[in-house]
């Protein structure tokens, strides 16, 4: 940033520290400010954060109580039939089996998944605060070091790193993507009847990728190599995907008639295997997940649920396709039909409307765990990233010229510093390395 820019700029051709003045070492004022301003950001950071822990575990308790419900119920339902001596031993059986079930059920899956986010949030609370009292620290030091030419220079050097930081965890680093090579690979497998048409993908954090077939309705494992190693049948079409911990996925489930719902898979060492299942009265044709909540989309209205199922809230729009930020703040749409990407604050406020040229039809939105926005327009044949705040269009990171013939989604992953590009009937997904 600013400040160590304009060291070397000033100081061309010198080579000491100690060859530059104090104020064409470091821009102190400059960088005091971007200090202040930005901590209190971190400070609400923090504090929604410890908010959405509240409201997790109000949710989790509430679902745990009418599981406990249920099962009560159940035995009593039981109890009540047995009269005679004899069936007393049947009866502990049959007790017995609602128990073990129980242990089983969706209660626990659920608890290890509020297990995971609790985890992670609050690892994300303990790195902020961390990060916090860093930079009031440097912040102090560098007040006080005078004209030690080093030392400032230094404490500013870690002071740039830190505020660096403290972007990208604020989903603010807006990097912009360069693309440095590009690969096609098919994700055919010998049983699949149909062409494959990838409706949603999600990377892994070890590199592999999930993908969905939709029109051999399956999901695929793809390893690090591209190859597709294993894969789980859904009962009717895959149309988009989330992740809700670092091996499960979220899909979206749905023939347009009577099956609409949110199977749960899990990723184990080499397979996939499904889980639970969300039934709803919506169609579901688009999924997204952050930090315990579920968005889901129908046609006309995108629904806010608790991984439980409860719902929250439900906003009108029209989406063909949605994304939350990183830390929740804000909501990005797809419009397929109207050409646009709504960026909305997460209690529907439109902040933003992009429509551009070059992204026609656009199919999906996907956000990077930096906070970059990848777009996917499925008739212009493009792939734009778009600025988070203002939602303009940064940059086209791939078209028609790159192969990208009937992109229908994206995603990227941090682990190959590449994006993945799924294709509408064409059996192959695209490999963009980036830098
Ligand atoms: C299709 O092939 C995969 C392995 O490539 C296998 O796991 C799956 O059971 C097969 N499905 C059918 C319906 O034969
Ligand atoms: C898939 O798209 C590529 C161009 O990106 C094209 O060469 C290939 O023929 C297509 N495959 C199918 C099966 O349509």
């Amino acid at each position: 940033m600013i400040a160590i820019v304009l060291c070397f700029r000033q100081c061309t051709g010198v080579t000491q520290i100690s060859e530059c003045s104090r104020e064409q070492l470091v821009d102190t004022n400059q960088l005091s400010l971007n200090i202040q301003s930005i901590l209190p950001q971190l400070k609400s950071l923090q504090n929604n954060q410890e908010i959405r822990i509240k409201s997790l575990q109000k949710s989790y308790r509430e679902h745990e109580q009418i599981v406990i419900e249920q099962m009560r119920q159940m035995i009593n339902s039981m109890l009540g039939k047995s009269e005679k001596e004899h069936e007393q031993e049947e009866l502990s059986l049959k007790i017995h089996l609602v128990v073990a079930d129980f242990e089983k059920s969706a209660l626990k899956e659920i608890t290890n998944e509020v297990t995971f986010v609790k985890d992670s949030i609050a690892r994300s609370i303990t790195k902020c605060t961390r990060l916090q009292n860093d930079l009031s620290q440097l912040h102090d030091s560098i007040q006080k070091i005078g004209d030690n030419k080093e030392l400032c220079f230094i404490a500013c050097m870690k002071c740039e790193q830190k505020l660096q930081q403290a972007l990208t965890d604020l989903g603010k680093a807006g990097n912009v993507f360069t693309v440095k090579g590009k690969s096609a690979h098919t994700v055919k497998i010998s049983n699949d009847s149909h062409l494959c048409t990838i409706t949603a993908c999600c990377a892994l954090q070890d590199g592999r990728v999930l993908v969905l077939d939709e029109s051999n309705k399956k999901v695929k494992l793809v390893d690090q190599q591209y190859q597709v190693v294993s894969q789980c049948d859904v009962t009717a079409y895959p149309l988009d995907m989330c992740l809700t911990t670092s091996n499960e996925v979220a899909v979206a489930v749905d023939n347009i008639i009577d099956t609409h719902e949110i199977q749960f898979i899990e990723v184990n060492q080499h397979q996939l295997q499904t889980g639970r299942k969300l039934q709803f009265q919506h169609k579901c044709i688009c999924v997204a997940h952050n930090q315990g909540d579920l968005f889901i989309c129908s046609y006309t209205a995108l629904y806010k649920y608790s991984l439980g199922g409860k719902l929250v809230s439900r906003l009108f729009v029209d989406p063909s396709g949605c994304a939350v930020s990183p830390i929740g703040d804000k909501l990005y749409i797809v419009d397929h039909f109207k050409h646009k990407l709504l960026t909305l604050a997460s209690d529907g406020t439109v902040l933003a409307t992009l429509t551009d040229p070059g992204l026609r039809g656009p199919s999906c939105v996907h956000v990077t765990p930096a906070g970059q926005v990848l777009v996917c327009g499925h008739k212009s044949r493009t792939i734009v990233q778009v600025d988070s705040k203002n939602s303009r269009k940064l940059i086209t990171l791939a078209t028609a010229m790159d192969d990208v013939w009937n992109p229908f989604s994206v995603c990227y992953s941090s682990t190959s510093s590449s994006f993945i590009v799924g294709q509408w009937r064409n059996n192959t997904i695209l490999v963009i390395k980036v830098e």
